[in-house]
């Protein structure tokens, strides 16, 4: 369905509707905000980007075009959602190494929800003793929110409510949306 903007305002993505919530302009200022402090926290420095794959492979693919200071990226791969539903057990697929040791580790997330997924990641991080580690995530569920880390770059606060898009995905589907969904959830 398009609305006046020519922009598609409510789209299927398996059995469910989805709302436009965040348009691919506003997503790339908050990306462009977002490089900008790190540039300016990691002068001088040469940090390790850590992207949580699956869906924060176009958070983190937009965010190094963007950042300006010598860095480098490796992913790690954790999932917990089954559905719509955020899992109580987190699994780690594809794991950390080595090269962690001593860096600047930045994680990069597309959406912290109960924050489960980034809990289980930061004990693993212990284990391979980074010199800091900071997290930036594109979206942050407040609401459903049950840890106590700090999200030290967060793009934008949502409600509780499923989103699909810029990497977010409904049971594997929607990744490719450019802009954000938000569930409807009168249907
Ligand atoms: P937790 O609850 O562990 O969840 O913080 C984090 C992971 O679950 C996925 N997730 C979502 N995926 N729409 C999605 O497409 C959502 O609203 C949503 N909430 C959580 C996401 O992969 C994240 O890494
Ligand atoms: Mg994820």
């Amino acid at each position: 369905m398009l609305s006046t903007n020519g922009k598609t305002s409510r789209i299927k993505v398996r059995d469910k509707f989805f709302n436009l919530y965040l348009e691919k302009e506003k997503i790339d200022r908050i990306v462009s905000g977002i490089a900008t402090c790190i540039d300016l926290d990691y002068q001088g420095k040469n940090p390790l980007f850590l992207g949580v794959l699956n869906g924060a492979f176009i958070f983190a693919s937009d965010l190094l075009r963007k950042v300006k200071i010598p860095c480098e990226i490796s992913f790690v791969k954790y999932s917990s959602y089954q559905g719509m539903a955020s899992g109580e057990k987190v699994n780690r697929i594809i794991g950390l190494n080595e090269t962690i040791r001593g860096r600047e580790i930045i994680i990069v997330e597309d959406i912290v929800d109960t924050g489960l997924t980034m809990a289980k990641l930061l004990g693993d991080l212990k284990a391979f003793e980074p010199a800091s580690v900071k997290i930036a995530s594109f979206c942050f569920k407040k609401e459903a929110f049950r840890e106590n880390f700090t999200i030290d770059y967060c793009g934008l606060e949502i409600p509780d409510l499923f989103v699909v898009g810029y990497g977010l995905d409904y049971d594997g589907a929607g990744r490719n949306f450019p802009d954000i969904y938000q569930l409807d959830e009168t249907q």
